[in-house]
């Protein structure tokens, strides 16, 4: 069977790309046999940044191909053992279109009561659609302070989401890595490495059959 884990969110820029970009290379650098598909056809992130590694000769080869909508993207899953949803933003009939494929569905959100608001109005949105709970969770990225992540981990939870362990710094080295064909998990510094692992670890844990 074929797990898919969605990336979502109707706030353009917060790591949907970047994130399923790293779950992609760590599943396959531990064997799994994965496949990104790239629903944000207009602008192609990870299907521009496959090309981009390939060209690089970076291993592991990860597959991605970009689809018209989910149910193409499930129809093409075959054979692998992780589809991963790239989801574009701001379409929220997509978002639920993915959502109820998704055996997870992750939303990466900023820190800040402008990324929060909206962030927890579209998970409300898709329990209403009567997506289970369970299958919902945050992810924060761009965190400047330690003290900016606790308050919006206590924010998310309190609003009932369970919010990933990891988490993602705002590092100009993250960038430079995927322009580069790499993920975020693959940069040049130990730390931030550590970091990232860390967050798709709690990622990977979250998976049904995988955590
Ligand atoms: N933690 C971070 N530190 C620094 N730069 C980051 C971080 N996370 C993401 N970025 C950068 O922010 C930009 C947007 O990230 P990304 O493409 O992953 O977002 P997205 O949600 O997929 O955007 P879109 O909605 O346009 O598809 C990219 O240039 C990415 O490299
Ligand atoms: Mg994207």
């Amino acid at each position: 069977m074929t797990v898919i884990v969605a990336f979502v969110s109707q706030k353009g820029g917060v790591g949907k790309s970047t994130l399923a970009r790293a779950l992609a290379r760590e599943a396959t650098f531990g064997g799994v046999n994965v496949k990104i598909a790239d629903l944000d056809t207009q602008q192609g992130t990870s299907v521009d940044w496959h090309r981009l590694r390939l060209s690089r000769g970076i291993e592991p080869t990860i597959s991605v191909e970009a689809f018209s909508s989910s149910s193409h993207a499930l129809a093409a899953s075959e054979g692998f053992d992780l589809l991963i949803i790239d989801g574009p933003a701001r379409t929220s009939q997509a978002t639920l279109e993915i959502a109820s494929a998704a055996n997870l569905i992750v939303q990466p959100s900023g820190t800040s009561r402008d990324d929060l608001v909206p962030a927890v109005r579209e998970f409300h949105a898709l329990i209403n659609e009567s997506i289970p709970h369970e299958r919902l969770v945050f992810s924060l990225n761009r965190v400047g302070t330690a003290a900016e992540e606790s308050s919006a981990r206590r924010y998310l939870e309190k609003a009932g989401y369970h919010v990933l362990e990891g988490f993602l710094r705002d590092r100009p080295a993250y960038r430079q890595a995927q322009n580069g064909g790499k993920a975020i998990t693959e940069t040049y510094y130990s730390k931030l490495n550590k970091q990232s692992n860390a967050l798709i670890q709690s990622l990977i844990d979250r998976i049904p059959t995988y955590g």
